[in-house]
């Protein structure tokens, strides 16, 4: 039986040191750090998303307004818009929830915002400084990913990590990440073949694929560290990707979802915006 990592826990500890952080921010130099949030559209999702960062945010002490804009929203309006938070003191932190809409150029989104304000660590500076290991912003859910590996007993360097998936929010930055603390890395994705035997070489597997319950006992090296990005619900339940109940009889450390990565990735969220704000001091 693996230990399962307790990530709504380990966020909670980090909150905790977060707020306290704040609230000296505020006493020593009157300064409240400041979130915006930009949706755009009714995705479901990203709705329940944006909702659990502004509670977040109000629960830590962190300014936080969000900015809802129409599906049908004009790119020309949200780079306006982006914009005027690139050049508005208060703001600290601009976050543009993704997916955005067919028609807008996610890409042009995310380089509009000023990269002193990308607490996602999308924007291509923010990711070229992580590949030259001088990262400001690393992004949320590696960062949280990294964290929940930490807490572990076990080391990251020398171990063999494979990531599945390739995105450039989780797959890449988190392998990137691994290798930097000395992992010997691979990442796969759906044109790997032979996965499942890739996977089992595996002491460290973050699985991020979106495909709800794909990892199953047979990818599991036995004592392996498994982090299963995945949330997708499914008949009103949350899913991750892997299949808990039986890869924990053989993995040697889990995160469950819920309750794994997910409280982790807005907890970073929160130190990227505090780390945005002290740049002021
Ligand atoms: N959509 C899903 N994950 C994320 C994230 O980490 N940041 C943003 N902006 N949108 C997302």
């Amino acid at each position: 039986m693996s230990k399962v990592i307790d990530g709504k826990a380990i966020a909670n500890q980090i909150r905790h040191t977060i707020k306290e952080e704040v609230s000296a921010l505020k006493t020593q130099h009157s300064l409240v750090p400041g979130l915006c949030v930009i949706l755009v559209g009714d995705d479901p999702a990203s709705k329940i998303y944006v909702r659990n960062k502004e509670r977040a945010c109000k629960e830590v002490g962190i300014n936080s307004t969000v900015i809802r804009m129409d599906e049908q929203v004009a790119e020309k309006e949200l780079l306006d818009t982006i914009e005027r938070l690139n050049q508005d003191d208060n703001v600290h932190g601009i976050l543009v929830q993704l997916p955005l809409p067919r028609h807008i150029n996610k890409d042009a989104v995310i380089n509009a915002i000023h990269p002193a304000k990308d607490v996602d660590g999308f924007h291509p500076i923010n990711s070229g400084m992580l590949m030259a290991g001088q990262a400001e912003f690393e992004p949320c859910t590696p960062k949280g990913i990294i964290r929940l590996i930490e807490e572990t007993d076990e080391s990251i360097a020398g171990k063999r990590a494979v990531v599945i998936g390739r995105s450039n929010i989780v797959g890449k930055p988190v392998a990137i990440m691994l290798l930097q603390r000395h992992a010997t890395i691979t990442i796969a994705h759906s044109r790997t073949r032979n996965l499942a035997e890739i996977a089992r070489t595996a002491d460290i597997l973050v699985v991020a694929i979106g495909k709800p319950q794909f990892v199953d006992a047979s990818f599991i090296k036995e004592g392996a560290i498994v982090i299963d990005v995945g949330i997708t619900r499914v008949n009103g339940s949350l899913m991750g990707d892997v299949k808990f109940e039986e890869v924990e009889k053989k993995a040697g450390y889990i995160t469950p979802v819920p309750g794994g990565v997910g409280p982790m990735t807005i907890t970073m969220l929160l130190e990227n915006t505090l780390i945005a704000a002290k740049r002021n001091i």
